[in-house]
């Protein structure tokens, strides 16, 4: 874990935009690099943790750390353009300066995971907060048996990492399961086309040693959880991530919580379990 000694817990640490990745028409990822050699070269954390994101100026966003933590030099968030801060970080060009700090939150238990088999579910731009735990997985591939992707959008264009779909796809150890919604897909379009908890339903993944991971707006969670419950699989079989509105991060504020669970220091990573004891709709 990083050294949160900073004298002030809300400074940010300083980086530099090294690449701008255009996703989706309003999905951008940025590669940032930490200014600070030493903490370009300490930063860790875990797959499943968030970071908050400053535009100078404008304030603060909560994104996942969508990068895997295997990998080193850097760390990259994906986001979508919805408002203030957002279209601000739009406006960075390589080169330019933004904050970072973090990492917050909790993590997803990987050394639990040795030796099962895992199921991805994801939905529009809720991959990121698990292509952190993907590549982290993938690049400990002999640590897991069976590893399936199910991704889906609305349409072609609305996937995210496009350029990573197509290396899992040509994976021989991934089985990944793109889809679209009806009415989504192109000429080109070579996947499914259905939605996502459906197509989950039809690729059927076994849910004997398997652990799920879903991700995606409240409507897919809602409607995958049952898909996965008939398939076999257990609320201890099967984590997602919330993305309450947060401000601080760091469970001083009370922005996020939901009675009396804080979202950004007891999650964002949480079991079906866990979702189901919490007071709110699902
Ligand atoms: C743990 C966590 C991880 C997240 N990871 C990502 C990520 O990887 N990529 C990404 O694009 N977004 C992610 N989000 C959501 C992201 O934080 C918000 O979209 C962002 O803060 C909006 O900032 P803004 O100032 O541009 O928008 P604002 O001007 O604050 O809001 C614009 C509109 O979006 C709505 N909105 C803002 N935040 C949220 C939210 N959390 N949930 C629902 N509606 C919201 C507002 O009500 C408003 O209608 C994550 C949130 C959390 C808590
Ligand atoms: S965001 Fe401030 S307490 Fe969780």
């Amino acid at each position: 874990m990083c050294d949160h000694s900073n004298k002030n817990i809300y400074l940010p640490y300083l980086t530099t935009v090294a690449e701008i990745i255009d996703e989706t028409p309003d999905v951008r990822t940025l590669r940032l690099v930490f200014q600070d050699e030493k903490v370009n070269d300490s930063f860790s954390y875990r797959a499943g943790q968030f970071a908050e994101y400053s535009a100078f100026g404008a304030g603060e966003a909560t994104f996942c750390i969508a990068s895997s933590p295997t990998r080193k030099g850097y760390i990259e968030c994906s986001f979508r353009s919805v408002g203030r801060v957002t279209e601000e970080l739009r406006r960075l060009e390589v080169g330019d300066t933004m904050g970072v700090r973090g990492p917050y939150g909790n993590s997803y238990p990987i050394e639990q995971l040795y030796g099962k088999n895992l199921v991805f579910v994801a939905g529009g731009i809720a991959l990121p907060p698990l292509r952190t735990l993907i590549w982290n997985c993938l690049d400990l591939r002999d640590n897991f048996g069976d590893i399936t992707i199910v991704y889906g959008a609305r349409t072609e264009a609305d996937l995210v990492y496009k350029r990573e779909l197509k290396e899992w796809q040509e994976r021989g150890d991934v089985r990944l399961v793109k889809t679209v919604d009806p009415g989504g897909d192109g000429p080109s379009w070579d996947g499914t086309v259905g939605f996502v908890p459906t197509v989950l339903g039809e690729a059927a993944p076994s849910a004997v040693n398997t652990i799920a991971f879903v991700c995606g707006p409240p409507i897919m969670i809602k409607f995958t959880l049952p898909v996965l419950e008939k398939l076999g699989f257990g609320d201890d079989q099967v984590y997602t991530t919330l993305e309450n509105r947060m401000k601080c991060g760091l469970g001083k504020c009370g922005r996020c919580n939901v009675g009396n669970v804080y979202v950004c220091k007891d999650g964002p990573v949480f079991t079906a379990q866990q979702l189901k004891e919490m007071p709110m709709e699902f």
